[in-house]
């Protein structure tokens, strides 16, 4: 399987606190299943501002340390209206350097100019994934603003562990419907520490598989993440 959102890197953002951290992170992640893991440290202005070339060093040095397990270079990058200025000066990075962006938005507050700021980057020929929509209000709220940004093109990223309820019974029940509807296209553990996310992974998958047929999660594993990595479009 494929990770597509984690913080495995030591030290970039509130996930891994330091290399060793981040090497129990990739054991228990072969432990779990997972082969390719995407790195997705969070990227946003004023908070987590660590640039490119930092985060490749730091993949480097994990890769020489263990075997079988592939680190992809991506980020998480809180919306803003200049996501395009920190990707071209290599601040924050698309997902394996293709057009596909992975980002969040503040989980409880009205992000203002939404569809502005993201038909802006869609002009510019990125494709935007929103990284675990069930998590946030405005969707808990309404469930037709998936609709309506899926009809401006963007996929979905859920968190595995939004179906064992971890984030709250609304972010649940969300996980769900959209499972249950094919809104999903990717699934990651979005995990930030050890012994947290990854021992759980097998009971979520267990659960996941109860909803939806085994070639939906075979392509929410694995298939849909690997196009994307080939540079290939979904
Ligand atoms: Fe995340």
């Amino acid at each position: 399987m494929i990770d597509f959102h984690s913080h495995i890197l030591p030290g970039i953002d509130d996930g891994s606190r330091d290399f060793n951290e981040s090497i129990n992170l990739l054991k228990e992640a072969k432990e779990n299943g997972f082969h390719k893991i995407i790195s997705t440290s969070h990227y946003a202005i004023n908070t987590y501002e660590v640039p490119e070339y930092k985060r490749i060093e730091l993949i480097n040095n994990l890769k020489s340390e263990v075997n079988d397990i592939d680190i992809i270079l991506g980020s998480e990058i809180f919306l803003t209206y200049n996501i395009l200025g920190l990707l071209s000066e290599y601040k924050a990075s698309s997902i394996n350097n293709t057009r596909y962006i992975l980002f969040e938005l503040p989980l409880r507050n009205y992000f203002p100019n939404l569809r502005d700021t993201l038909n802006k980057i869609k002009e510019n020929n990125y494709k935007l994934i929103l990284a675990h929509p069930e998590r946030y209000k405005l969707i808990q709220d309404d469930f037709n603003v998936l609709y309506q940004l899926r009809d401006m093109g963007v996929l979905f990223q859920s968190n595995y562990a939004s179906i064992l309820g971890l984030y709250g019974l609304r972010a649940k029940i969300v996980m769900k419907k959209m499972l249950k509807n094919r809104l999903t296209n990717f699934l990651g553990s979005d995990v930030h520490r050890e012994k947290t996310i990854y021992p759980k992974i097998p009971i979520a998958l267990n659960k996941i598989s109860k909803i939806i047929s085994q070639d939906y999660l075979d392509d929410l594993t694995l298939n849909n993440a690997q196009i994307i990595l080939n540079g290939e479009n979904l």
